[in-house]
């Protein structure tokens, strides 16, 4: 591996330049001069103008087949440190002729890649233009830029269309990652193992792949740890766990079409419980620290008690859950939050039932249906919370519409309302007003649209792009659709105007 910054020191300008990295909105690719006029390098982002370089384009992954092997840090005071090694196999098809594309992958090395077999070589960083022979790959690592692709050049090129097999062997040290508000995400190792949350483009710091919700792929995963420690991810146990030499391997495959923020791979000391089944026959299986505090696993375990009937609910308004399995990753970490990973959410030191409920409605609000662009994250958050206020009702906590009552009455303050909800800028996915306003939105449109159409509307936006991403522009011809409304002036004042909204959605009912 080449690291950029010891080579340039430079700044993104001059390391765009110096890489050869197209970052191109959308599906835009620059010409390659060596690979010929039909052939292009795909673009080293997806498009999305809060991350730049997440994702990348030129291809679409269908499925990322990932062996790692884990071992977890020493015991304090040894440095907060594991070692991850692992192999990738990702099959893609091109969208592009390609000559060149990239795979996002931070902080760990590639020690090889072979495309359909073919090895490729380790190369210096080429300028910008230049000639680089025959099958090769090479990697760029800048912190400061946030910039972290690995660039394949295949050989023989790929064509639009076909299929691709990659094989990327990598590894490295793991440490705690930061998102870019430097709050812990990705690959977050613990002393006990690793609590795996990746929103919104940490998925990268333990595999090397597509990191944008945009490309959806299925997922199947062998996690070799030492004896004693278990490894959960997202789905369903493919086979039993074996154990050889002090190793055990962990055998997790998840069929369902999942963006790349939704896997998880956490490992620690976990009690994996049992399974049992919603009444609509979903199997739960949930994986609790054993070393939580006694009180905290009481909470916990009211909470995942709960599990099943809140599927129940969920399903009577939304319609069938999505995915083959759901279940709980309760780690004693200090991570903070949980996040909604596929089938399988990850909570930190305990599960409320207040987060339990919001994060079972992401697995239809975000994970079946993920945003098209980081900016729509109000279509995840803000359905989630709106869901728990639904829950809370049925459980004698409170109408929606009090909630909804409350929120309008509560003195926020010019910051809050200063947030564009539909557009709360990169460092702005995760605030307050992006849940509840977001949940105060759908209220709004409740109100706006009637209970028939809404709860309509609700089902067709599943329906119609499950296992896909969309954004608020396509929420909204949904619900116009539904509705028969021009839902213009609604929108523009709930999800684009950074102000309070004006009392008349207060009274309506
Ligand atoms: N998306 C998570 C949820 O709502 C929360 C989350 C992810 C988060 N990353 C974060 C919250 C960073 C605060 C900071 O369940
Ligand atoms: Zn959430």
């Amino acid at each position: 591996m080449i690291s950029v910054r010891t080579i340039l020191g430079g700044t993104t300008a001059t390391l765009v330049a110096l890489a050869g990295l197209s970052v191109v909105g959308g599906a835009g690719a620059t010409p390659s001069p060596p690979g010929g006029p039909n052939f292009v390098e795909g673009a080293s982002g997806a498009g999305d103008a809060y991350f730049p370089y997440s994702g990348n384009g030129g291809y679409d992954v269908k499925h990322y087949d990932l062996k790692l092997d884990y071992t977890p840090p020493d015991p304090a005071p040894a440095p907060l440190e594991g070692q991850l090694d692992g192999t990738a196999t990702i099959d893609l098809v091109a969208t592009q002729n390609l000559n060149r594309f990239n795979l996002d992958l931070r902080g760990l090395d590639v020690h090889s890649v072979t495309v359909n077999g073919v090895e490729a070589t380790n190369v210096p960083l080429p300028a910008l233009g230049a000639v680089v022979s025959g099958p090769a790959y090479w990697q760029v690592q800048d912190d400061d830029a946030r910039v972290w692709e690995l660039t394949i050049q295949p050989r023989p090129k790929i064509k639009r269309g076909d299929e691709a097999q990659i094989v990327v062997n990598y590894g490295g040290t793991t440490g705690v990652p930061g998102d870019i508000e430097g709050v812990p995400y990705g690959w977050v190792t613990t002393r006990d193992g690793a609590m795996v949350v990746n929103e919104p483009d940490g998925a990268m710091t333990w595999f090397p792949v597509n990191d944008h919700p945009s490309d959806k792929a299925t997922y199947d995963y062998a996690i070799t740890v030492p004896e004693g420690k278990t490894a959960v991810a997202n789905g369903l146990q493919s086979k039993d766990a074996d154990t050889d030499h002090g190793k055990t391997t962990w055998y997790w495959d998840a069929p369902d079409p999942m963006a790349s923020y939704l896997a998880t791979a956490s490992i620690g000391d976990f009690q994996l419980r049992p399974t049992y089944h919603s009444s609509s026959g979903v199997p739960i299986v949930d994986a609790v620290d054993t070393k939580l505090s006694q009180s905290r696993l009481e909470t916990t375990n009211k909470s995942l008690d709960l599990q099943a009937d809140m599927i129940d609910f969920y399903e009577s308004k939304f319609g069938p859950y999505p995915f083959n399995s759901f279940g709980a990753i309760v780690d004693n970490d200090s991570v903070g939050y949980a996040l909604e990973t596929q089938t399988r959410p990850v909570y930190s030191r305990q599960a409320s039932e207040g987060t339990v409920a919001h994060e079972l409605a992401h697995m239809w609000f975000g994970d079946a249906v993920s945003p098209q662009r980081w900016q729509d994250i109000w279509l995840n958050e803000g359905w989630a919370s709106y869901a728990t206020w639904m829950w809370n009702e049925k459980q004698d906590r409170g109408t929606a519409q009090q909630a909804y009552d409350d929120w309008y009455a509560e003195d926020w303050g010019d910051d809050y309302w200063s947030v564009q909800i539909a557009d709360p800028g990169p460092t702005g996915l995760f605030l307050d007003p992006v849940y509840d306003r977001g949940a105060a939105t759908l209220h709004a449109l409740r109100l706006e649209v009637g209970d028939q159409a809404f709860f309509d509307g609700a089902r067709l936006w599943l329906k119609r792009y499950e296992n896909s991403s969309a954004t608020s522009e396509d929420f909204q011809a949904v619900f116009e659709e539904v509705s028969g409304q021009n839902l213009d002036d609604f929108f523009d004042t709930w999800l684009q105007t950074p102000n309070e909204p004006p009392a008349t959605w207060s009274t309506s009912s």
